[in-house]
């Protein structure tokens, strides 16, 4: 039943149109046109047919030459250029004539042998220019530049320059940069003094190897004094080996304006660390990072300064050196007392002395994640944990190899002002312990490990935040809540809770996240022993689709609490199978079908709903007529059979429909299924009702008579104060049909929520039974009619219509009939 190939075909380019970005090999064009995106495409040139109104152009990682006049003719509008990591030695000194508004221009990693000033000239809106990593021996910026007013960013150098001249950044000294980078050789030949004097930036970038040249590195401090330089970063400031000179190369580094400094990568001895930490001690510097850089303890150990390096810090970050000797550089850990937030990240250390904790005794944050830490590096019984680290608030110990949530809990147990602590991505929780933790501990994050049920006995009950998210978790355990009572956010993401109790209590929570995990029911009673939630994530679980969650979702929307912070991505249906894989937000239930009121009314036995209609019956009518009524049809319904002989008159179907749809009985039903041959039997009050008896009398027996109920619903149905009581009464007597015995027609759309209570048996057979609808298409009709023969069975079927032969379809019924009131009814053959 598949589309043809040609029609599929068309609707792929209609999608591929509207998916947004149009193809232009060999380049990606976003649907405005405004950026391309022609990155890694072994270009040879610079592609002519590019649209000319592009904002952005991306051309790097391919093979491009040389720029030429004509590349970018015409692109007026042109702000980003990316033309790195190419092989460009060659730019045409008008190649950006057009692009004045271009704002930044990479030309990194390329094969330029001479700075390309001519063709930059014209950019007078330049911001942002990477040029380093070229080829070109000098980095003398020619008057150029001094008109490129507006840079804030510039990087130039590259493997083959190794001076650096008095004049070379001269025409800079106007500009007010925030970034300079320098890259050179690996080993500078010749720093000339006053070089640096010119710059104007916020920050100083430094790739240049000193290791033949340390001498220069004071100069060049010398020349940044009484700067408002505020960063300092040196990249492989001694590349191949290790300082062994006397002289001190950062001196100097106290009477710079600098709060930050970063030494990246290169070597670093003991000696050459401990020069810099005395002269940081000196300085301004407040935050310091030693990264990737190769540490080896000096062989000529002057101890006469042991100690005695101590710099305040606000900040020191010591990150992926292989050698965690660093940490105790002059064999003591005094150099970190100083120390207000300290990371050791990746240091590979596997053993904390016991004097390292009294050490650090003005650190408020202590990070030492990613150090494949186990239980019994950091935890040593023999240490004294108490009266150490008397400042600490947050503690964080994420991606190591810990087992034991008890030593983690024991550790920390003591530090007075501990309240943070971030314990993810270890193997913690699977142990069966006994924990006892800091009464401080308000925030604890243990995601990313392995959780069960009882890790909860092990967890501290003072917390307010506590993230157990990708953990393996499958079960709550309800006790822990309910002995928890500061918690206000709890995250549960991505574990694999098989379901969510209703007694869930947590009477603060404010922030709840379940979302990623295995449960498929959620419902009105879920959360309501949580009377503070504002926020709820729950998506990305097996959701079953039914009123259940429907009914929870209406209802949150209604009261506007809690927010579904996910919603609706990733809510999707699980069950039942036809609506697998479909959004949550996508599934209606059925008219009816999850109206509360209605499925009370069902679950209240038939009895119940007859006095709940005779109620209604009694208020809105005269009580003497409902007496009446009821008497007769309780009289039809039991003692007719015995006391009259039954008509014998049997019917395919009776139909059941609102005066106001009498007209379109007549013309459509009847004329259609009457005609057939043989004709339908069908039986209208109308026509077919024995004249002179009471009304219900003769509904009662027409419709035992009749093989099916046909109701005819419509507006006029639900709208109408009761047009017919003839109605109710088939109504209720279809009750006691099986449902395979009643066919809906619904004959124009109707809103089933609007139909009277006292229709609750319809209201739900609605819900749950396929109905048939009249088409308004006249086209489609014949199809209705198919269907509707189908459902009445072959007319052939009855037997003669005075009733003297028993049909196949009225046994069934009356067998039916009969085991549904035993004596009450007899066979008509045997009165
Ligand atoms: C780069 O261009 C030069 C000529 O300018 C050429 O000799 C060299 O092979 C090219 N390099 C690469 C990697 O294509
Ligand atoms: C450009 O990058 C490649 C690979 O990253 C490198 O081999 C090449 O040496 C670089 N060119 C320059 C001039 O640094
Ligand atoms: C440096 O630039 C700033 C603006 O960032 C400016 O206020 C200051 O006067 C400049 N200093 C010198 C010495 O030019
Ligand atoms: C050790 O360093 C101090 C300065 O920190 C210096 O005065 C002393 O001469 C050095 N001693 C040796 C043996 O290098
Ligand atoms: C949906 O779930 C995926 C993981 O299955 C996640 O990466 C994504 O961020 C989620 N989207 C939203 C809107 O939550």
């Amino acid at each position: 039943m598949g589309r043809p190939p040609t029609s599929r075909g068309v609707w792929y380019l209609v999608l591929l149109a509207l998916a947004g970005d149009a193809a232009w090999p060999p380049c990606r064009i976003d649907a405005d046109k405004r950026t391309g995106l022609c990155k890694g495409q072994d270009l040879g040139q610079v592609p002519r047919d590019l649209p000319r109104g592009l904002r952005g152009l991306d051309l790097s990682y391919n093979k491009l030459r040389e720029i030429t006049a004509g590349d970018f003719a015409g692109m007026t509008q042109l702000r980003r250029l990316d033309l790195g990591y190419n092989n460009i030695s060659r730019i045409a000194p008008d190649a950006f004539l057009s692009n004045l508004l271009l704002e930044q221009l990479r030309l990194f990693n390329n094969s330029l042998n001479f700075i390309p000033a001519p063709a930059l000239r014209p950019l007078v809106n330049l911001r942002w220019l990477d040029m380093s990593n070229n080829l070109y021996g000098s980095a003398a910026l020619d008057g150029a530049f001094g008109g490129l007013r507006q840079l804030r960013e510039l990087s130039l150098g590259g493997p083959l320059l190794r001076d650096i001249s008095r004049g070379d950044f001269a025409v800079l000294k106007d500009t007010a940069l925030q970034k300079f980078a320098i890259k050179s050789a690996s080993s500078l030949r010749r720093y000339e003094a006053g070089a640096f004097s010119w710059l104007n930036t916020t920050e100083l970038w430094c790739d240049i190897a000193l290791d033949e040249n340390a001498a220069a590195l004071p100069v060049m401090l010398r020349d940044l004094r009484g700067k408002a330089l505020d960063y300092l970063r040196f990249r492989n400031l001694f590349e191949f080996t290790y300082y062994t000179g006397d002289a001190d190369p950062f001196a100097g580094l106290a009477d710079l304006q600098i709060t930050k400094l970063v030494f990246f990568r290169g070597k670093f001895n003991e000696n050459l660390l401990r020069l810099a930490l005395l002269n940081v001690q000196r300085s301004r510097v407040r935050d310091l990072a030693l990264v990737a850089i190769d540490f080896a303890r000096s062989p000529r150990w002057n101890g006469s300064g042991v100690g005695a390096a101590a710099p305040r810090l606000d900040r020191l970050l010591l990150q992926d050196i292989s050698n965690p000797d660093v940490l105790r550089f002059d064999w003591t850990f005094t150099w970190l007392s100083g120390v207000a937030a300290l990371s050791i990240i990746n240091v590979n250390f596997n053993y904390v002395p016991c004097d390292v904790w009294g050490e650090m005794r003005n650190v408020e944050v202590l990070d030492i994640s990613g150090n494949r830490l186990e239980d019994g590096y950091i935890y040593n019984q023999r240490c004294h944990y108490q009266d150490v680290m008397p400042k600490l608030e947050s503690f964080i110990v994420a991606t190591n190899q810990l087992l034991s949530l008890a030593v983690v809990a024991a550790l920390t147990r003591t530090w007075p002002r501990l309240t943070r602590l971030d314990a993810s991505h270890n193997s913690l929780g699977s142990l069966q312990e006994t924990c006892q933790w800091s009464p401080t501990l308000r925030w604890l994050s243990l995601h990313h490990n392995r959780v069960t049920a009882s890790t909860f006995g092990c967890l501290p009950t003072t917390l307010e935040y506590l993230d157990l998210s990708y953990s393996q978790l499958d079960r709550l355990n309800m006790d822990y809540f309910t002995r928890s009572p500061r918690l206000r956010e709890l995250r549960l993401s991505g574990n694999k809770i098989k379901f969510i109790p209703s007694e869930w209590r947590c009477p603060r929570l404010e922030v709840l996240a379940i979302d990623g995990n295995s449960f498929g029911v959620i419902n009105r009673g879920s959360f309501v022993n949580m009377p503070r939630l504002v926020s709820l994530a729950a998506g990305n679980n097996p959701y079953h689709c039914t009123c259940d969650l429907y009914l929870f979702l209406e209802e949150t929307r209604q009261r506007g609490r809690p927010t579904l912070a996910d919603w609706p991505h990733n809510w999707t249906c699980y069950h039942p199978e036809p609506l697998l894989d479909t959004a949550v937000a996508a599934y209606a239930p059925r008219p009816l079908e999850c109206d509360v009121p209605a499925l009370v009314a069902v679950a209240v036995a038939s009895t119940a709903l007859a006095v709940a209609a005779c109620a209604a019956l009694c208020w809105k009518l005269d009580a003497a007529w409902y007496l009446r009524a009821t008497y007769r049809l309780v009289r039809a319904k039991y003692g007719g059979r015995r006391a009259g002989a039954p008509r014998p008159c049997s019917y395919h179907a009776f139909i059941s429909y609102s005066c106001a749809d009498a007209d379109w009985v007549r013309r459509e039903l009847l004329q259609r299924l009457e005609s057939t041959t043989p004709p339908y039997r069908l039986c209208i009050h109308e026509r077919d009702f024995t004249p002179g008896r009471w009304i219900i009398e003769n509904i009662v027996e027409n419709i035992e008579r009749s093989a099916k109920v046909i109701f005819v619903l419509s507006r006029s149905f639900v709208d109408s104060e009761w047009c017919n009581y003839e109605l109710y009464f088939a109504h209720q007597r279809a009750v006691g049909l099986g449902s395979e015995d009643v066919i809906l027609v619904v004959k124009e759309p109707i809103d089933a929520r609007g139909l009277p209570r006292r229709f609750a048996r319809l209201r739900k057979m609605l819900g749950t039974k396929t109905y048939l609808e009249w088409p308004r298409e006249p086209g489609r009709r014949s199809f209705f009619w198919l269907q509707l023969r189908s459902l009445l069975g072959n007319p052939g079927g009855l037997g003669p219509a005075n009733g003297e032969e028993e049909t196949a379809e009225e046994k069934k019924i009356l067998k039916k009939k009969k085991r549904g009131k035993k004596k009450k009814i007899s066979r008509p053959e045997t009165e």
